[in-house]
């Protein structure tokens, strides 16, 4: 593993049992809900933490064609999310991968819906190219970002966020964000959860 994917896998790791939150899990139901995988569909949940949104799928009856392929780079979180998903009855539901999530290990063209929750902001712009590579044509994406002036990170996971992807204040710079990456029919709307506000994206490949 490269030196920074290894820290990022190790903070993430250290955070992995006390992760899950009332936070998270609104988030990735906001997320689900606003790009709306349909049963058949093969969606990815990039990134995925202890898997907040690949559940909020499995949930909402998404990914039912074949399990939903939930990927991050921290084995600890990964472990918490299988976990959960046992306990919640759907372990088969789930392909988990410790892995990378950029280059996604899925073949161009392969998925109908990528979500990504939370997590865009760490990854850095050269996953919205990935994404337009591993999604089939007029497939769609989903993603989270915290808003610019509610962000708040601190110690190791300030140092962490990728440099090169600007933060949103309204939900038109989100939408841009999608726009500028080569998405279509893009759209963003602002969710605020408790103290914290983020913006959620939507768009598509071209067909
Ligand atoms: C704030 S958490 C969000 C987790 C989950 N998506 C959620 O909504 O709860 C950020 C996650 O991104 C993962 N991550 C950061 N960089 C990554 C990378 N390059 N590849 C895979 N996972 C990564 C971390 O391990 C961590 O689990």
């Amino acid at each position: 593993m490269a030196p920074g994917t290894e820290r990022m896998a190790r903070a993430f790791d250290d955070l992995a049992d006390e992760y899950d939150d009332a936070y998270h899990d609104e988030v990735a139901r906001a997320l689900v809900g606003w790009s709306a995988p349909t049963g058949t569909e093969a969606v990815a949940d990039v990134a995925c933490g202890t898997g907040a949104v690949a559940l909020a799928v499995v949930a909402a009856g998404g990914g039912g064609g074949v399990p939903v392929l939930a990927v991050d780079l921290s084995a600890g979180m990964v472990a918490a999310g299988r976990a959960r998903a046992e306990r919640a009855g759907v372990g088969g539901a789930i392909d988990w991968r410790v892995a990378p999530a950029v280059p996604l290990p899925v073949a161009d063209g392969s998925l109908d819906v990528i979500l990504c929750a939370s997590s865009l902001h760490f990854l850095g712009t050269p996953a919205l190219a990935d994404w337009r590579r591993a999604l089939r044509p007029g497939g769609r994406v989903g993603c989270t970002l915290p808003v610019a002036s509610t962000f708040q990170p601190r110690g190791v996971y300030a140092e962490l966020v990728a440099s090169d992807l600007p933060l949103p204040e309204t939900a038109e710079n989100g939408r841009q964000l999608a726009d500028h990456a080569g998405f279509t029919d893009t759209a963003a709307r602002l969710l605020d959860v408790g103290s914290r506000r983020v913006v959620l994206i939507r768009g598509r490949t071209p067909a």
